[in-house]
This record gives C-alpha cells, sequence and structure tokens, in this order.
C-alpha cells in the first residue's frame, strides 16, 4: 500500500538500517544514506578512555563477538572487535537461508566499533541533508560526561549551536530528563527529545519536562494511547515515534500526523509513504 504523503513525516533509521546491517555500524549507516533515510539514530556511550561510541547496550556481548561493559574497555579494546558477523549468524538463524548482508573481512571498517566522531563525517559528507538524532544512555552514572564530551564533539563539526532548534541537523534523545537538562543549559538551541516507554500520570495531559520541544513516545504508547499524540500536538510538541517496523503502526503513524517516524527499516518505510 502506498500512503499519500500528507505532511513531511521525517524517516529516521534506528541504529542505521538495522533490519538489514549490523546495527550502529558504517554498513547500517551507509545502507541507510543510500536507502533515502532522512535522518540516522544512534546511541552513545562513552568508553573507559572517554570516546563516545555507538553502542546500544550496556555490554558488548550481544553485538559483537567479544565480552564485557563498554565502560570498561578502551577504544582500542572495542577496535579489535567485530561488531558484524553476529548479523549475519542472526540472519541465517532466522531465515534459514542466505542473509542479505555478508560480514566481509576486508570492510573492517564497515563493521568496527564506530565512535560518534566516524559517524559525524559520514553525515557531513553524505552529500545531501541527513539529520542526526543521538541518544544518551546512562547519562546518570557518568554524571555529565556524556554530555560534556557530547557537546565537545558538536562545537568541533559546528553543530552546537544551530540558529534555532527547527533548523539544527542534529538532536539530542533521552529516557533521562537530567541528561536533556545539562544539554539545554549548554546548548539551548539544540533540540531535544524527552523518550518514553510509558505515559506516566505526570505526563498524561500532554506536558513535557521543561523546555524540551519534542515528545519521543513508543509505538506501544501511540498504539494504545493515540488520544496522547493529540494531546501533544496541541500543547505545540513535536512527536517521533520508535521504533516503527510494521505497515499498519507507519499507517497510524501518518494518520495521527506524528514529526518522525524511528525504524530498523527505512528502505520500507518510505516506500510505504511513497517516497522511494
Ligand atoms: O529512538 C529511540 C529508541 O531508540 C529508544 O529505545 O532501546 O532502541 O534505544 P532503544
Ligand atoms: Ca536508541
Amino acid at each position: 500500500m502506498t500512503l499519500a504523503r500528507q505532511h513531511p513525516i521525517q524517516v529516521v533509521a534506528h541504529r542505521g538500517a538495522s533490519e538489514e546491517a549490523p546495527e550502529h555500524t558504517l554498513a547500517a549507516y551507509r545502507k541507510a544514506i543510500e536507502d533515502g533515510a532522512d535522518a540516522l539514530e544512534c546511541d552513545v556511550r562513552l568508553s573507559a578512555d572517554g570516546h563516545l561510541v555507538c553502542v546500544h547496550d550496556r555490554r558488548v556481548n550481544r553485538t559483537s563477538n567479544g565480552r564485557g561493559a563498554v565502560s570498561a574497555l578502551e577504544l582500542a579494546d572495542l577496535a579489535a572487535l567485530d561488531f558484524g558477523s553476529w548479523k549475519a549468524r542472526e540472519a541465517l538463524r532466522s531465515r534459514d537461508e542466505e542473509p542479505d548482508w555478508e560480514f566481509r573481512p576486508e570492510d573492517r571498517e564497515q563493521t568496527s566499533v564506530l565512535t560518534l566522531e566516524r559517524l559525524l563525517e559520514l553525515v557531513a559528507d553524505a552529500g545531501r541533508r541527513v539529520e542526526l538524532a543521538v541518544e544518551t544512555k546512562h547519562p546518570t552514572r557518568w554524571a555529565g560526561q556524556v554530555e560534556e564530551r557530547l557537546l565537545h564533539l558538536l562545537k568541533r563539526f559546528g553543530l552546537d549551536a544551530p540558529p534555532s532548534p527547527a533548523e539544527s541537523p542534529v538532536r539530542i534523545m533521552s529516557f533521562s530528563a537530567r541528561s536533556l537538562h545539562r544539554v539545554r543549559a549548554e546548548a539551548p538551541t539544540l533540540p531535544t527529545v524527552y523518550l518514553t516507554q510509558f505515559v506516566s500520570p505526570r505526563l498524561r495531559d500532554g506536558r513535557l519536562p521543561a523546555g524540551v520541544g519534542i515528545a519521543g513516545p513508543s509505538i506501544r504508547i501511540v498504539r494504545s494511547h493515540p488520544a496522547y499524540v493529540e494531546r501533544l500536538k496541541r500543547a505545540g510538541h513535536g512527536v517521533h515515534v520508535w521504533t516503527v517496523n510494521e505497515p499498519a503502526d507507519v499507517e497510524l503513524c501518518v494518520g495521527l500526523g506524528v514529526d518522525a517516524i524511528i525504524t530498523n527499516r527505512p528502505r520500507a518505510v518510505l516506500s510505504q509513504l511513497g517516497r522511494r
């Protein structure tokens, strides 16, 4: 089914084109850019020696051939790991056929740990506007260091002080209101997204933490509380929904007029929206 585009809904590649390629790798982000994604989502954590790396889990066990917490490993340790082969194995197991994506040892850079710096370079070289949605993971534990390093890095790329939130190609997302507050205190024009998995009674009327402009509800919330999206919109907030992979959910989001769909399948969603 092709849906008529009612407003410029943004398609955001969640951890890159992570259905097809191993999440948070250059391979996944290159694929997402090739597929036409409007924006890329990534999670960031600090390595033991203070580098921001794009890894979702606290530990590297699921997505690499190594073991241990990201925060206990130095960048050199992380760089020695293979963040790609697990995906090929998973594809083989689940589909019982040759995976679309194949790990090739000569593509070492494609599947080694990705630093946020390298991802920013990729976006800068994309040849078209590609936005970046950076999620701070476990910012409480690091008491401000994640945000400090993040803003420092964005400054180097000239991305920390956009003229207004609407013009910014980068936004910062978090489940932690405290993390977003830290970002806003240092970079007031960077847009911030408050992620939620449940609608707490405090948030039910569509209010967000002070100064945050965008809500990031899970698709589960949107399915069960579509009126919440309307309340958020009435309150003037942007609405970015994650992680939207099913065609019926895409349709629901379009119908509700959300601003961004965060998906593991950017190509399929763009095609459903009639943009491919
Ligand atoms: O885009 C928001 C979404 O990524 C939050 O959940 O667990 O995938 O980081 P998670
Ligand atoms: Ca995330």
